[in-house]
């Protein structure tokens, strides 16, 4: 073995994966990337776990909270969804777009009421900064009614005139009578590291980026 694969393989890495709709995706990702979790560990309700190989350790935790962790250094790694880096105001490395959980970030509206709102616009999101952001750049002044998860239901009931959250496949908005308007950004799977990590475990994290890199690329 050369010394700079030893000492990649002398660094326990910890990495951050959000919780929810990213870590079925991500893990199918890290599997290929050679960083397997045996089924029993994942079946269980540890919320930090190793990989077979020892080499990596993972927490699991709530997609906003992904960026805290690896920003204070207790994560060096994440993987979590551009939207959440959009909302978040982390200083952390991106290295790598993982390509996985491709979605839009987007303004959305009740099909037909697409012009009906006077004055202030009443906005239902998840993502107030984002929100704020995109509206303030446009002069548009609007009322951001933050909401933690159904942003759907504020238009459906009069709580908001539209909405700006995640879309995938669309089926959520469809189903609920609200067509997109304005698409704000793209987002897929990130791969974020901590500053101190990337430098006083180069190997490692290296290591890590390449391997993900071939996956993604299906190498
Ligand atoms: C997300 C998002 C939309 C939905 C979009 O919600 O906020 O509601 O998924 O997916 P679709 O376009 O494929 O229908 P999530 O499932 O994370 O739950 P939440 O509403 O509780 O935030």
């Amino acid at each position: 073995m050369e010394i700079a694969e030893k000492v990649a393989h002398s660094s326990l890495i910890t990495i951050a994966l959000a919780k929810g709709r990213m870590q079925d995706e991500a893990l199918r990702l890290l599997a290929r990337g050679d960083v397997r979790v045996n089924a029993a560990s994942l079946a269980s309700r540890r919320l930090a776990i190793e990989d077979e190989s020892g080499r990596y350790r993972f927490v699991f935790v709530k997609p906003a909270d992904v960026p805290v962790y690896v920003e204070h250094g207790i994560a060096d790694c994440g993987v979590v969804g551009r939207d959440v880096l959009l909302e978040s105001d982390a200083d952390v490395l991106q290295p790598l777009n993982l390509n996985i959980n491709c979605c839009r970030l987007a303004v959305a509206r009740r099909a037909g009421n697409e012009s009906e709102a006077i004055g202030m616009l009443r906005v239902a999101t998840k993502y107030p900064r984002v929100a704020a952001r995109h509206f303030g750049a446009r002069g548009v002044p609007v009322e951001i009614i933050e909401l933690s998860g159904s942003v759907e239901l504020a238009p459906v009931l009069g709580l908001a005139d539209c909405i700006v959250d995640l879309v995938e496949t669309g089926k959520t908005l469809a189903e609920n009578g609200l067509v997109v308007c304005e698409v704000i950004a793209e987002s897929s799977g990130r791969l974020i590291v901590n500053r101190a990590s990337y430098q006083l475990k180069a190997a490692a994290v290296m290591h890590l980026i390449e391997n993900l890199s071939r996956a993604v690329e299906g190498v």
